[in-house]
């Protein structure tokens, strides 16, 4: 593992020491159920009592608008269809937009078979939305806006604020998928208008299969879960108490590491990103500077077949994406280097690399350096084969 550079963070992160130390109490001796009234309950019960306090705390609302799940999809899919479902006698049209990761995209496909109208807002040749179509395609009978805050493969950050202050003045709520965004932008859901936000641990050095939903208090939202009464009778099931221990410990690391960490690696960022559009007929994909998250760069390479890339990076020792983890495998091109703009072929040929806390200026001249050299052992190798 030592000689590996890892730089795919945006598909998960690895646990952090401590926050892994902050979930072992909850693994051995302090098992008991939190819903529960005898002693060994006491301290995962007043565990989830302090963690919603720090989850709350680090987007600005209050404990008690905030659920645990067990995760980013999850979290998606019952802030879409919960307020969809439980608002419907105001309308059941939703605006959201191309290149939302799947676990929204496909919620919203849910929804579009249940009768509710969907329009996906296109987005400029950097991802972004454009907040003055958001408000020309708001109707009386629009319920709900969901739009990212960061997205996954291209790291474009959407104009948050803009699009939670007209979301308010329209009367419509405004969910947000902050999966990407916590712990590499500041979040605030007060100033931002936020009527509902997701966020998954494992992307922020927690661990995996755990996650939260925000939800403003006095939001109508239907259950997604139906049983027990945990999560005040919202969400039901035993909570992950351990997941959610490791979760809070790891969001409070990641706001302490704060600015000062994000600016690091938005550097290693600007270095890898420079370095790669040396490569002869190399594209970025996605914004350049403040409008993108700090650890992304995404970059096609004309004539090279994404997977094939992958796999010869792999073996030299470089650990990448190609789009999304979660569509990797499949031949299609990814649907957010088509929205914008990008041809088939460019799309098939893109590479993602996502910095994060390990990663060094020496693992950045070696990502490059292999990148190069393979690209170029590929281009000879395909130029061979068609002469
Ligand atoms: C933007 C975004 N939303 C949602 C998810 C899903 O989160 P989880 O893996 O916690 O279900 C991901 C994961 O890749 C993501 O990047």
């Amino acid at each position: 593992m030592t000689n590996l550079v890892y730089m795919d963070h945006a598909a998960t992160t690895k646990l952090d020491s401590r926050a892994f130390e902050a979930m072992v109490p909850f693994l051995t001796e302090d098992y008991g159920n939190p819903s529960s009234i005898y002693s060994i309950s006491r301290n995962p019960k007043s565990m989830l009592r302090k963690t919603r306090d720090i989850v709350a705390k680090a987007i600005n609302a209050k404990s008690h608008e905030v659920y645990f799940t067990s995760g980013g999809t999850e979290a998606n899919n019952w802030a879409i269809k919960g307020i969809a479902r439980a608002n419907q006698s105001k309308g059941r049209h939703i605006i959201s937009q191309k290149t939302e990761h799947h676990a929204v995209l496909s919620a919203l496909d849910s929804l579009a078979r249940e009768g509710y109208e969907i329009t996906l807002l296109n987005v400029d040749n950097e991802g972004l939305v454009s907040p003055m179509e958001l408000m020309q395609k708001i109707r009386p009978d629009t319920v709900l806006v969901t739009i990212m805050a960061a997205n996954n493969e291209i790291g474009t950050l959407q104009p948050i604020r803009e699009i939670g202050r007209i979301c308010m003045e329209k009367g419509v709520y405004f969910h947000t998928d902050a999966v990407q965004a916590v712990g590499a932008i500041s979040l605030d859901v007060e100033e931002m208008c936020i009527d509902a936000l997701s966020m998954s641990a494992h992307k922020f050095y927690g661990p995996k299969g755990t996650g939260a939903l925000y939800v403003r208090g006095g939001i109508l939202i239907d259950n997604l879960l139906d049983g027990g009464s945990q999560e005040k009778g919202r969400r039901a099931g035993t909570e992950n108490v351990a997941g959610i221990a490791g979760m809070a410990r790891a969001l409070e690391i990641a706001l302490e590491l704060g600015d000062e960490e994000n600016l690091r690696i938005a550097r290693l960022r600007d270095k890898l990103t420079d370095g790669l559009l040396q490569i002869p007929f190399a594209k970025l994909n996605g914004p350049s500077g403040a409008m993108r998250l700090p650890n992304n760069v995404n970059v096609s390479f004309d004539g090279i077949e994404g997977e094939e890339l992958l796999v010869s990076l792999d073996i030299a020792g470089l650990l990448a994406s190609s789009g999304s983890a979660c569509t990797s495998g499949a031949l299609d091109p990814s649907h957010v280097l088509m929205a914008i703009g990008n041809d088939k072929e460019l799309s098939r040929g893109s590479l993602r690399l996502t910095l994060g806390r390990e990663n060094t200026e020496a693992d950045v001249e070696k990502a490059i350096k292999i990148i190069d050299s393979t690209i170029s052992r590929q281009r000879a190798l395909r130029n061979g084969r068609n002469r």
